[in-house]
């Protein structure tokens, strides 16, 4: 076809992976030709292409005519040598470093000069893999997601000898396959898989600290958050099989930095084989395929409410007052709180305990309302008691706060509650990742939207709740918890202080 980049490709390796590039390639205008070591493998892949394809045009969403020609352009090869004439080759074999070495070595003396070579490796190093070629300035990663038609994003990985040209080619011919491309410097977990790292790994924190179960995070994470699925939900999908061991590597590959730390949650679980759907069960259990939860328990129900006292420091005040008023509290406006009022505190990274202590509260009527988030935005409160929170008044904030139907969740006490602490880990991820130049914002985004399925991109998010307010979170966490995994990227604490968005670039 006229004007696609690469005329001919070859891919090696015909599984998930493989098939899915071969398929967008063939569709794209190339000539495509599969090898894979397992006898049959390749042509099995073909054939498994051309019925997707069939069912396209039974579907009436592709014309016959293109089948044929789409079809016509795909074929097996049964050896290395059949990837001669390619200008492409894309690798998609076993995640092995020297058996993909050594694949690469003997591609190298197959393909023309000029050929281009690439890995769709997820967690080698693309400078690593590209050591013992002769030309290595001709080698990218090309790392694509599955299933490889439907995430519509690609990252095109530089390694230290890569040339722009190799990597710039690639990227143009993302796009006539209809993908992203995404450009990323050689570092563990390129783009996606590194700026995943805050979502399951704080989450398991959360868990860990006995502040709320599984269910709970996911609904709040969920229904406060926005996110489409929660994180051990999600875990549960992915397997732990396979998500622990990222969060393991990237954690190690980047010398035991704080921010990936994982967690001995995750590690327990696969050890004792509970890895997910996969497995039938998970953090939830599987009856036919899917999860069975608990109903929540209903709201309690309380006869007279008492009044409401609300410091004059809490996240989102005249939302927060106008709320209670809503919802039908007395609204107490002194200076300090009546010996009868519920005081009802909205700190940001800060713990109710904390602040109950430093503003001289009496904690036993003190309960935390999460306000980072926009109430109208979302469809779950979030409360928190500190220890000392007597029963009777977190069940009157809980009756409270559910009194127009929303959702509830009443939480333990928790820097952050749940979503600001899962944010702002999130935001100060991306921000760390722009402060290392593994690339542009703006590539950063796109690759998280399309990658991980996020409501918006970290740094989008972060704009959204403010910087200067993600930047307090990321400040009061590190004072709760004393853990460096809270140490705010420089890229967000200049920004943040200064009140610059968060995808600001200096020229
Ligand atoms: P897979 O196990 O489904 O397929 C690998 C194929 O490679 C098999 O058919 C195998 O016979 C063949 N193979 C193994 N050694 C070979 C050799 N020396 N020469 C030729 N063929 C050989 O694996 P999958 O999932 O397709 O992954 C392939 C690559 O893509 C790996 O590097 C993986 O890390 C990466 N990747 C996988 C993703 C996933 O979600 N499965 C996502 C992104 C990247």
């Amino acid at each position: 076809m006229a004007g696609v980049n690469f005329l001919a490709v070859g891919v090696t390796g015909a599984g998930a992976m493989g098939r899915g590039i071969a398929q967008i390639a063939a569709q794209a205008g190339s000539q495509v030709r599969v090898f894979d070591a397992v006898p049959g493998q390749a042509g099995q892949a073909v054939a498994a292409i051309r019925a997707q394809w069939d069912k396209l045009v039974d579907k009436g969403r592709l014309d016959p005519a293109q089948r044929e020609a789409q079809a016509a352009r795909l074929q097996a090869v049964d050896t290395l040598e059949g990837l001669a004439g390619c200008d492409l080759v894309v690798e998609a074999i076993v995640e092995d470093l020297a058996v993909k070495r050594q694949l690469l070595a003997r591609l190298e003396a197959v393909v023309a000069p000029g050929a281009v070579l690439a890995t769709n490796t997820s967690s080698l190093s693309v400078t690593a893999l590209a050591a013992g070629l002769a030309h290595p300035q001709r080698f990218a990663g090309y790392h694509f997601f599955n299933p490889v038609p439907l995430m519509k994003v690609v990252e095109v990985i530089a390694g230290i000898r890569t040339d722009d040209s190799v990597c710039e080619r690639l990227r143009g011919y993302a796009r006539q396959m209809g993908h992203s491309a995404v450009q990323a410097q050689d570092t563990p977990g390129f783009i996606v898989n590194h700026a995943g790292r805050a979502y399951g790994t704080e989450a398991l924190r959360i868990v860990s600290e006995g502040v709320a179960d599984f269910a709970t995070i996911d609904r709040i994470l969920r229904e406060q958050a926005g996110f489409r699925l929660g994180p051990f939900e999600l875990m549960d999908l992915t397997g732990l099989d396979v998500s622990h061991p990222v969060m393991e590597s990237i954690y190690r590959q980047y010398y035991e930095e704080p921010r990936y730390r994982p967690s001995v949650i995750a590690a327990q679980r696969v050890a004792a084989g509970v890895l997910g759907r996969k497995t039938g069960e998970g953090f939830y259990r599987y009856a036919d395929g899917s999860a069975v939860t608990a109903d929540e328990p209903p709201a309690p129900t309380v006869d007279a409410l008492p009044p409401v006292w609300i410091p004059p420091r809490a996240t989102r005040r005249p939302e927060l007052l106008r709320l209670v008023h809503a919802l039908g509290a007395q609204l107490e406006s002194g200076s300090a709180p009546s010996a009868q009022a519920l005081i009802v505190v909205a700190p940001l990274g800060f713990d109710v305990t904390t602040v109950a202590a430093v503003e001289r509260l009496d904690a036993t009527r003190t309960v935390g309302i999460d306000m980072m988030v926009d109430d109208a935005a979302t469809k779950r409160r979030v409360l928190a008691t500190n220890p000392a929170t007597r029963p009777d008044f977190r069940d009157a904030a809980h009756a409270l706060f559910a009194r127009d139907g929303k959702a509830v969740s009443v939480i333990r006490d928790s820097g952050g509650f749940v979503t600001q602490r899962v944010l702002a880990s999130i935001v100060n991820i991306a921000a760390d990742m722009c402060q290392q130049r593994i690339c542009t914002p703006a590539d950063l985004e796109t690759a998280v939207t399309l990658g991980l399925g996020y409501p918006q991109g970290p740094l989008a998010m972060g704009d959204l709740y403010g910087p200067t307010s993600v930047l307090e979170i990321l400040f009061n966490l590190q004072t709760v918890y004393g853990d460096p995994r809270y140490r705010p990227s420089p890229w967000l604490r200049r920004r943040g202080a200064l009140g610059l968005s968060l995808k600001h670039e200096e020229e």
